[in-house]
């Protein structure tokens, strides 16, 4: 197929990128580089041996997003691009709000006029709130996030969901990601935050190559076994080939539209990644105690039952093998990809 990524140069969307390119698919990146620099493009291409057509601007303009379905060929679109930043959204949630539905009323508007009807979107765990109980599970009903970012997910999954269902032929599949981390086992690309990381791993990952001075723990007196909170992490290059199983489904898939968790189905605390960088980097990391960040639930994982047995996608990397190829990468380029 030739697929339409969309933040294709983000972080999730370029290791996809990677795992359509090997799966014999052709991509098309558009991507406003807001939060992401054009010198990904060419690693994506040397890692992959493909061209890779790029279409910069960004997708809220819908003449433009037009123009490019009229001068593309499309079969699928993946849509990764929009603002993520939980804490920003808060304070900022016009802007997540019109950023993140505009740009998919501009999607979809284009692919119904030129009759693209496969769409994989880039959701989040985020959807299931405070009450769902754990595991998530997928038919959990009461979707709902308490940060405008989250409550974005929810709203894009309704839009798509209600669309899927009175157009012809349209198929939606809706990834719930758990907590993405790792990098490319080259060490070419990852994840590359600007300013201060929002995330635990990037931030472990800049206080071991020396760009912060400690990690500073958001609460320890959780009810979970170490008091830290737990959270599912999963290999982005899992995440990557999870978007491929769920592309090649959606002909098959019985539902107009469907969502799928994307998780390892089993919870890491943050003392415990901690530990597993430190395995990973050969040394201990200073860290302290602060108090808890405000929103953080103690501990969340996914039930992946859904994704492993109707897409027959498993996530096979390790702890292990997230924090070696977080630190191959974050080693290689302690201040992620250069600008030029
Ligand atoms: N943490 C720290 N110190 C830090 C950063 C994080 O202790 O410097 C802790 C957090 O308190 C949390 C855990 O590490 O307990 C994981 O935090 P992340 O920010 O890495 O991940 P979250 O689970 O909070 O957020 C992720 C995604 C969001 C998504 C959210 C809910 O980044 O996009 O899951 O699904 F909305």
């Amino acid at each position: 197929m030739r697929v339409l990524v969309s933040g294709g140069a983000g972080y999730i969307g370029s290791h996809t990128v990677l795992a359509l390119v090997a799966a014999g698919h052709d991509v098309v990146v558009v991507d406003d580089f807001s939060n992401s620099k054009p010198t990904v493009i060419g690693r994506l291409e040397s890692l992959s041996g493909a061209h890779v057509p790029v279409h910069s601007f960004d997708l809220t303009d819908a003449d433009k997003t037009e123009r490019l379905f009229a001068h593309e060929q499309i079969d699928a679109v993946i849509h990764f691009a929009g603002f993520k930043a939980v804490g920003e959204s808060v304070t900022r949630p016009l802007a997540y709000y019109r950023n993140n539905l505009e740009s998919t009323f501009s999607l979809v508007d284009a692919m119904n006029r030129h009759g693209v009807t496969r769409f994989v979107f880039s959701s989040s765990a985020t959807v299931y709130g405070e009450k769902a109980p754990v595991p998530y599970r997928e038919d959990y009903e009461n979707l709902s996030s308490s940060s405008p970012y989250g409550q974005t997910k929810v709203m894009v999954e309704r839009v798509l969901s209600d669309v899927a269902h009175i157009s012809e032929g349209w198929k939606v599949a809706l990834l719930r990601y758990f907590n993405p981390v790792g990098a490319h086992p080259s060490g070419r690309i990852g994840e590359d935050p600007q300013g201060v990381p929002n995330n635990l791993m990037p931030f472990i990952a800049q206080v071991a190559v020396g760009r912060r001075e400690r990690l500073t723990v958001f609460g320890d007196d959780y009810p979970t076994a170490d008091g830290t909170c737990e959270r599912d992490y999963l290999h982005v290059e899992d995440l990557a080939a999870g978007h491929v199983a769920a592309l090649e489904h959606l002909d098959d898939m019985a539902e107009p539209a469907r969502a799928f968790n994307l998780g390892t189905g089993t919870g890491t605390s943050v003392l415990e990644l901690l530990r597993a960088f430190e395995r990973a980097v050969g040394r201990e990391l200073p860290y302290e105690v602060g108090p808890r960040r405000a929103g953080d639930l103690p501990a969340f994982w996914a039930d992946p039952t859904r994704a492993n047995t109707e897409l027959g996608w498993h996530a096979t990397r390790t702890i292990d093998d997230m924090c070696a190829d977080t630190w191959r990468w974050q080693s290689a380029n302690p201040h992620g990809f250069p600008d030029a």
